[in-house]
């Protein structure tokens, strides 16, 4: 009998290791749920134990493919509220479709928000997520969004390479505000890139904000979709002088050209987390994986438990 008083953990496609990892953590079963596709390809979810009245926990990145992944999830939010769960949330480790979060420009869509109603439409009534591209989105939602940091998983890997002159370098101005709190937390400077996107895979880099010169940078981001962001910062601080190059991104995407770029960047340690199942080989140790199994399952067990989540990042923010 679980601990955990009428918990249920589910997962979709999208990752079940990482599903697993967390029920390993809490010390429950994963409930059996299948997930399979009808000859034309339309997914279909079957619950096969009693889930009336639990507290119901979907495990699901909508990372690519991502549709049949949005999908997915809408489906099974939908087969738990139709099976009677008490309550319903969406860990969504990996946000997709987060990166159009505003009107830009005329006449282009704001996914990040339609994500948003689709979830809140399919019957979730919470939301759990890391590292958001941009934490208003949790102002998407009129239901309760648990926003994780992803840094307590950074942690100890970081303070094991006791860095003495550390300088977290943002890629850009959207992502400095994350890299002033891993600066604060580890006690380094902060630098920042003045980016610009000219293109969906191509980026101009205008200068650099912060000294880079003699020092040891840990360049963070979001994600590594197609590594043009971090591999160019890498290439800036390496022309700059940097000593020592590290990077760290929370949402391994790894499209289009980044095994590549990432294999040829001049760093010495690239850390990613597992909120996207990722298979890397040929690397010779040059990239770590962390799991946000741990903290996912802390959050999962405080939600549950009715206790603060916020009390998790009181160290580690
Ligand atoms: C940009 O706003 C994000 O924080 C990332 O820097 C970006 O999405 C990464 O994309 P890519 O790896 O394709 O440069």
């Amino acid at each position: 009998m679980s601990r955990f008083r009428n918990m249920c953990l589910v997962t979709g496609t999208a990752d079940p290791q990482l599903a697993e990892a967390i029920a390993k953590c809490l010390d429950v079963d994963l409930t059996n749920a299948e997930v399979s596709r009808f000859p034309d390809g339309e997914i279909n979810v079957k619950i096969n134990s009693d889930v009336r009245g639990s507290d119901a926990f979907i495990i699901q990145s909508t990372c690519p493919p991502v549709n049949d992944n949005l999908m997915e999830i809408l489906i099974l939010i939908d087969t738990l509220k139709r099976a009677s769960a008490d309550r319903i949330t969406a860990v969504i480790p990996y946000y997709g479709y987060a990166r159009k979060d505003r009107k830009d420009e005329g006449r282009v869509p704001i996914t990040a928000k339609l994500t948003a109603n689709l979830l809140e439409r399919a019957g979730a009534d919470r939301v759990m997520t890391i590292d958001l591209h941009a934490s208003q989105i949790q102002g998407f939602f009129d239901i309760p969004v648990d926003h994780l940091y992803g840094s307590p998983v950074f942690l100890d890997c970081f303070s094991r390479l006791k860095l003495k002159k550390l300088t977290v370098l943002a890629t850009d101005a959207g992502a400095s505000k994350r890299a002033q709190a891993y600066a604060r937390l580890f006690g380094g400077e902060l630098a920042i890139i003045d980016k610009r996107r000219v293109g969906p895979d191509k980026i101009e880099v205008a200068n650099v904000i912060g000294e880079l010169e003699g020092r040891e940078v840990i360049i963070i981001d979001d994600m590594i979709s197609t590594g043009g962001s971090i591999c160019e910062a890498a290439r800036i601080a390496n022309e700059k002088g940097a000593d020592r190059l590290f990077l760290a991104a929370t949402h391994p995407v790894l499209c289009g050209e980044a095994i590549n770029r990432l294999k040829k960047a001049p760093v010495e340690k690239i850390f990613i987390s597992d909120t996207i199942p990722v298979d890397i080989n040929d690397f010779d140790g040059k990239i770590e994986i962390l799991s946000v199994a741990p903290l996912l399952s802390e959050a999962i067990k405080r939600v549950h438990m009715n206790m603060s989540v916020s009390s998790i990042f009181e160290q580690a923010n």
